[in-house]
């Protein structure tokens, strides 16, 4: 069982309902960019591991992850060729920049700051799944709950490794990004992304 309680208890909101209802009327889209995001937390475990080559229990989690990581990209792109979708070129979110823009610049602090940032954008996507899962048809709900219980143990993965490195407590630190967060998913958006906020024309 995933404990959706934890994630839903370090988020500052749940996802507004009309981004459901915006997302469900896109599923198409909704999985490209889905598959984007997976190739892309990809690259960030990969580029802390690269950045942070000295740090044995960094390596060994992010190894890990980016390995899962990947192994969604391929699911979802998969799923995409089995349905007749074209995965091609998506412009990001705000959202991932949103929150980076935000991050110290001194050592540790930007370390501890990117892992709290990784650390929601992954439960942001795990309370995603499940707000999804329940209104898509079979196979894509199944795939969505499957999904939940790696993105749940990537959120936990990142705070761990956040709290390890951290000099002193973070809970203000994590109370700073959990604001950022909820203004970026809050306020609406232009375009549909995984990460989007509600429709501006809504
Ligand atoms: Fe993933
Ligand atoms: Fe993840």
């Amino acid at each position: 069982m995933t404990d959706l309680s934890a994630v839903q208890a370090f988020l500052p909101c749940a996802t507004p309902q009309a981004w459901v209802d915006w997302a469900l009327a896109n599923q198409q889209l909704l999985l490209i960019d889905h598959a984007h995001c997976e190739k892309k937390a990809a690259s960030t475990a990969l580029n802390l591991m690269f950045r942070y080559n000295d740090r044995p229990d960094l390596l060994a989690a992010l190894s890990r992850l980016a390995r899962e990581e990947l192994l969604h990209f391929e699911q979802v792109l998969a799923l995409l060729r089995k349905r007749g979708i074209t995965y091609g070129l998506l412009s990001p979110s705000r959202y991932a920049a949103g929150l980076r823009a935000h991050a110290r610049h001194d050592e540790p602090n930007r370390l501890v700051d990117i892992l709290i940032i990784g650390a929601l954008i992954e439960a942001r996507s795990c309370e995603r799944f499940a707000a999804l899962a329940p209104h898509m048809d079979e196979e894509l709900g199944r795939y969505y709950r499957f999904l939940l219980k790696s993105e749940s143990r990537h959120f936990e993965d990142y705070l761990a490794l956040a709290r390890r490195y951290a000099p002193t407590p973070i809970e203000e630190r994590i109370a700073f990004f959990q604001a950022q967060e909820k203004i970026l998913i809050e306020s609406p958006d232009q375009e549909l992304r995984f990460h989007s906020g509600p429709p501006a024309s809504s």
